[in-house]
């Protein structure tokens, strides 16, 4: 059985949870691998509506080990506080998993993510406020602590007192905040390390296993590749990789070890936070499908800036991931509309260029280039079969693929697991 990871194409909520909702049946283990409670996925199944932050879209299904890997920062708290969640709703987080080598949240990385968005003031980069930029700029400026650390009380207190002195002068002198107290997060994370104890493991050894065995691998990304933070539109980007190379670091895998990467396209683009966003539509039409596909964050409630598909930046995607095939989701928004427009190449400065540009003001200086397709105005949300969809949207569906240079999958038209229609299979 091959590893498969999930890539976010775009620029996040492409809708990733339900494909690996959906792909999961098959699986024994998947794993997430970057990012942290940043990322919301929505999940709708026969046990109801889930928004997951930390936790793998795999949980709901008895056979799948669910790891959070070492790509991952992990905020204990809302960590611990959604297996409640899961568990009152009767759904079993014994097989869950965290990698003793993430690195942890603290609380003056919550903070500071706050403190720094302030201080940007019109340049702020609308991040989550979840402590995600603070947390992975001390994992590489080796100040971080790491989940394995909660197990030895001894050493996590030094650690700790070493760090927090550090910090504390940043809070106290550069941001003139009261510092905070060593014994009290000392004795909440002492708490937390309790709790987490039985699920905290060297996870690169459980993936080892289940490849052994040939058993299915799915690698469930969070956020999406144009929010890398070397590929996106950068500094507008979040602080770890989404992209399928991410996978590799963030689960403990080789490059080989990857059989197939899906990449997950929202069949229009959307984008939460600041930034570039080239086929951003500040009209009706943004409005209209923001309104209908209810376009708003599933961790923070922001509206999500709406556009329509970029096939440049879906181009790039392809090219920077190696998708062997992809996911098109909500192509039921689209249903009401009259005409479609697809971004095919992009102006810029007086030229047309067909590449998504590395530099962020020459992004925000690119307009758009369109092609113009007939919208269906029929519902597809009861559709499950390929050749029963509209002809407009089949040749919708037919145009992104060529764009996008690689084969459809799957092609999600509504939230509930049903709602899907297999058009090509994956394995
Ligand atoms: P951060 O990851 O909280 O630092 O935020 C950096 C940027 O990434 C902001 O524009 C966020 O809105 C965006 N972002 C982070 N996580 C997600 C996600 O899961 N979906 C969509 N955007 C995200």
């Amino acid at each position: 059985m091959p590893v498969i990871a999930i890539i976010g194409a775009q620029w996040g909520d492409e809708g990733k949870g339900k494909v690996v909702d959906l792909l999961a049946e098959r699986a024994r283990v998947v794993v997430r691998f970057s990012g942290g409670d940043n990322a919301g996925h929505t999940v709708v199944n026969p046990y109801g509506e889930f928004r997951l932050h930390l936790i793998p879209s795999g949980i709901f299904y008895p056979q799948v080990v669910c790891i959070i890997g070492n790509g991952v920062v992990v905020n204990p708290k809302v960590l611990i506080d959604e297996m409640a969640q899961l568990n009152q709703r009767g759904i079993d987080t014994s097989r869950l998993f965290i990698s003793d080598r993430a690195n942890l949240i603290m609380p003056y990385h919550v903070l500071l993510d706050g403190l720094e968005e302030e201080l940007r003031g019109g340049k702020a980069l609308g991040t989550t406020r979840k402590g995600i930029g603070p947390a992975f700029a001390d994992k590489t400026a080796r100040l971080g602590i790491r989940v394995g650390d909660l197990l030895d009380k001894e050493a996590l207190v030094e650690r700790l007192r070493f760090i927090l002195d550090y910090k504390n002068v940043i809070l106290t002198k550069v941001y003139g905040v009261s510092p905070l107290s060593l014994d009290e997060i000392y004795s909440q994370y002492c708490q937390y390390g309790e709790r987490l104890a039985p699920h905290i493991r060297e996870t690169t050894i459980m993936l080892e296993e289940a490849l052994a065995k040939d058993e299915l691998v799915i690698l469930e990304g969070a956020q999406g590749t144009l929010l890398d933070p070397d590929f996106g539109t950068y500094p507008y980007t979040t602080s770890s990789s989404p992209l399928a190379g991410g996978g590799c670091l963030g689960a403990g895998l080789g490059p080989t070890g990857i059989s197939r990467v899906l990449g997950v396209f929202k069949a229009y683009c959307t984008r939460v936070g600041s930034g570039p966003l080239p086929t951003e539509l500040k009209d009706e039409t943004g409005n209209l499908i923001r309104e209908r596909a209810h376009e708003y964050g599933t961790t923070t409630g922001r509206p999500r800036r709406c556009g329509w598909f970029d096939a440049v930046a879906a181009r790039f995607s392809t090219r920077i991931n190696g998708f062997t095939g992809a996911a098109i989701t909500r192509l039921d928004v689209l249903d009401t509309l009259p005409r479609l427009k697809i971004c095919v190449g992009y102006k810029l400065d007086g030229k047309t260029i067909d590449y998504f540009p590395g530099n962020v003001a020459s992004l925000e200086r690119c307009q758009p280039v369109y092609e113009e397709l007939p919208g269906w105005q029929s519902p597809t949300s009861d559709i499950r079969d390929y050749e029963q969809l509209p002809i407009d949207a089949q040749q919708y569906v037919a145009r992104l693929e060529e764009l996008i240079s690689c084969p459809v999958n799957i092609i999600s038209v509504g939230a509930e697991r049903e709602q899907t229609i297999h058009k090509m299979p994956i394995f």
